[in-house]
């Protein structure tokens, strides 16, 4: 089923052997007893389009036990599921970010695609839902391949990958994708313009670049560098104005062929919930949801398309 290049065939066969591949981390060995003991549900439908929803028949005992085990693998960050009857209300309603990536009509039918920073494969099992022949996540974080790992065991596609490792830790830069996403990762690099080119490196001739990121005003020049914190995350290093990105994008030897408009992040779309049970966006902005806790702009959000020049 894997149509890339031998590089990339090799890397992902080898984790089918296992998914956590290298990486050391002491929680590895609950985890795998979790996902070894999933029940099977004997599956009868399964929808990527319209949201993430696995429809079959189970027994309420496996119910209660597939739920306390999914509760264990708490913060889920992005979402919803609806696994048979149990709803995962994840801290993101990650469906309206979709949407807005959809409002640029990005061809997604028989791509494929390296999704970077892909946390727990939402998005990822959204463009399977939109017809993608072949998705790659890459995400350094264990604890969202772990969930990852435990939906597609309910969701059970051939068509998408986790690969746990950092962009610049994938040591061949092959031409194999057709699209490269980077959503809410560009402003989390030390080196932004590296990201850059480093998702260029990925990409086949004539591919598209899609890029979500924090956007600020103009007047704050180039970039917004946070001193410290931003809206309580101590790890954003630039949020780039409009005039900033562009500049970006250009030297890296890219050009905008579309921009969204700019979206503020509202509580409707990041809150707190029984899946996500500490801090959320409100705790990291004041004055009205104007203004972060540091005083900086609220996030204001933006989905771009990229390609070579
Ligand atoms: C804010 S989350 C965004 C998740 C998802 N893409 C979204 O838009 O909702 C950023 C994710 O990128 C991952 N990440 C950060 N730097 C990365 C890098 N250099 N390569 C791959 N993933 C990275 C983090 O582990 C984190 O899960």
């Amino acid at each position: 089923m894997i149509r890339l290049n031998e590089h990339w065939t090799t890397l992902l066969n080898s984790l089918d052997l296992d998914p956590y591949g290298q990486v050391k981390d002491k929680r590895i060995e609950n985890w795998k007893k979790i996902i070894s003991n999933l029940p099977l549900i004997n599956t009868t439908k399964v929808d990527l389009l319209n949201g993430i929803t696995v429809q079959g028949k189970w027994d309420s005992k496996d119910k209660q036990r597939t739920e306390e085990d999914l509760m264990q693998l708490v913060p889920w960050r992005k979402g919803p599921f609806m696994i048979q009857d149990i709803f995962i209300d994840a801290e993101w309603q990650s469906n309206m970010k979709w949407e807005r990536v959809l409002d640029l009509n990005i061809e997604l039918k028989g791509k494929n695609i390296l999704d970077v920073g892909s946390g727990n494969g939402y998005y990822g099992f959204r463009m399977l839902g939109k017809g993608a022949e072949f998705v790659v996540c890459l995400e350094p974080n264990v604890s969202h391949l772990t969930q990852f790992l435990v939906l597609n065991h309910f969701i059970n596609s051939d068509r998408i990958k986790m690969v746990p490792r950092r962009i610049e830790e994938i040591s061949f830069l092959d031409k194999c994708f057709d699209l490269v996403f980077s959503m809410g990762v560009l402003y989390h690099q030390r080196n932004p313009e590296s990201h850059l080119n480093l998702l260029a490196s990925h990409l086949k001739e004539g591919g598209q670049i899609i890029l979500e990121t924090l956007i600020v005003p103009d007047e704050y020049g180039q970039a917004l560098i946070p001193k410290s914190s931003y809206a309580n995350m101590s790890n954003v290093w630039f949020i780039h104005s409009r005039k900033g990105l562009e500049g970006l994008i250009n030297k890296s030897g890219l050009k905008i062929l579309k921009m969204g408009s700019s979206v503020k992040t509202m509580p409707e779309e990041q809150r707190a919930t029984k899946w996500m049970p500490f801090r959320s966006l409100v705790d990291g902005l004041s004055q009205g949801l104007d203004r972060t806790v540091e005083g900086l702009p609220s996030p204001d959000r933006v989905v771009l398309v990229l390609t070579k020049l």
